[in-house]
C-alpha cells in the first residue's frame, strides 16, 4: 500500500485517533484533497484515550507515529483531541515529518465566530484536564485583538471580557460509537452535560472530540440555532493543504487516490462501524499488533 519513496508527494498522509473519531477529520482531509492517499489507524483496540494517563498515551501515540512511518507516510495527523492534548510535542519531536494537531485549528475558529467572546469547549477528561484548549483559545483571541487594534483600527476590544468554559462529557464517545447519534438517552445526557454552558451564555461551542460531530444535532437541538458548533475538520483540512503547500508535498497527479484503514482490534467491526463514521465504505481494514511498536 506504501507509495515509491523516490516520489515524495505521492506518499500517503497519515491520520490516527483512540478509536473511529478521526474518521470524521479524514472525511473532511479526504473531501478537501482528493488526490492524496491516505492511512489511517484507529486504537480500538486500545480505546478510550480520554480516561487514560499523560504517559500512557503519549506511549501510545509514539508506538502509532512508529506504524504510520514505516508506512512511508509524509505527514502525521494526530485526528483525536486527546492525544493532540497530551502526546503533539512528543509525537513532533521524535518523527522526521510534518505532524498536525487538531486543538489549534479549533480553537482558531471558536475565536473568529464569536460576536459575545462567551466561548464553551467540550471533550474528554483527559483534553478538559490538560488545559490547552483553553490556552489555545487564549491565544486565539489574542491574536483577534492585536488584529483589531493594529490593523482593523478598533483598539476597544478587551480580552479580560472572554470567557471561557469547559465541560468534560466523558459519555459522548459510548453513545457516537453506539450510534446513537439522534436518540433521545442522547438528548437526556447532552442536557444534562451541556446546562452549565447555556447558562454562561455561551454563542460558541468547540466540540473538542473527534465524536462528538456525529452527535452534532443533539448537542444542536440542545444548544439552540444561535450557538455556532465548532467542528475543526474542515479548519484541520486547511492546515494540512497549507502544511503540504509550504513543503512542495501536495499531491498533484490525477491517479486515484488509496486509502489504506488499520485498527489494533478487529477489523471487520472497524470497518462496519468506521463506514458510518467516514460516511462511505471502508473497503478492507487490516488489524495490526501495535505493542510491537
Ligand atoms: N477521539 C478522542 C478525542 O478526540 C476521544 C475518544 C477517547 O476518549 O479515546 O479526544
Amino acid at each position: 500500500m506504501s507509495a515509491p519513496s523516490h516520489v515524495p508527494a505521492s506518499r500517503p498522509i497519515g491520520v490516527f485517533d483512540s478509536g473511529l473519531g478521526g474518521l470524521t477529520v479524514l472525511q473532511a482531509i479526504q473531501e478537501r484533497l482528493p488526490a492524496e492517499n491516505t492511512v489511517y489507524f484507529g486504537d480500538t483496540g486500545r480505546t478510550p484515550y480520554g480516561t487514560k494517563s499523560p504517559e500512557t498515551i503519549i506511549k501510545y501515540s509514539q508506538q502509532i507515529s512508529r506504524f504510520l512511518l514505516e508506512q512511508n507516510v509524509k505527514m502525521i495527523v494526530i485526528a483525536c483531541n486527546t492525544a493532540s492534548a497530551t502526546a503533539f510535542e512528543a509525537v513532533r519531536d521524535a518523527v522526521d515529518v510534518p505532524v498536525i494537531e487538531v486543538i489549534t485549528p479549533g480553537a482558531e475558529a471558536a475565536a473568529t465566530a464569536t460576536q459575545n467572546d462567551h466561548i464553551g469547549i467540550i471533550g474528554t477528561r483527559g483534553t478538559v484536564n490538560s488545559g490547552v484548549y483553553v490556552r489555545a483559545v487564549r491565544k486565539a483571541i489574542g491574536k483577534r485583538l492585536a488584529l483589531a487594534a493594529c490593523c482593523l483600527n478598533n483598539p476597544h476590544q478587551d480580552a479580560t471580557k472572554v470567557q471561557i468554559l469547559q465541560q468534560a462529557c466523558p459519555l459522548f464517545v459510548g453513545l457516537a460509537e453506539e450510534g446513537w447519534w439522534d436518540h433521545p438517552i442522547t438528548q437526556a445526557v447532552a442536557t444534562e452535560y451541556l446546562k452549565p454552558l447555556q447558562d454562561a451564555h455561551v454563542d460558541t461551542l468547540i466540540l473538542g472530540c473527534t465524536h462528538y460531530p456525529l452527535l452534532a444535532k443533539s448537542i444542536a437541538d440542545v444548544m439552540g440555532p444561535e450557538v455556532k458548533l465548532i467542528n475543526a475538520g474542515n479548519n484541520v483540512a486547511t492546515e494540512v493543504e497549507a502544511v503540504l503547500q509550504k513543503n512542495g508535498l501536495l499531491n498533484l497527479s490525477n491517479n486515484h487516490a488509496t486509502h489504506a484503514y488499520f485498527t489494533s482490534d478487529d477489523a471487520a467491526q472497524f470497518q462496519q462501524l468506521g463506514s458510518a463514521f467516514l460516511n462511505r465504505p471502508v473497503q478492507a481494514a487490516g488489524r495490526v499488533d501495535i505493542e510491537r511498536y
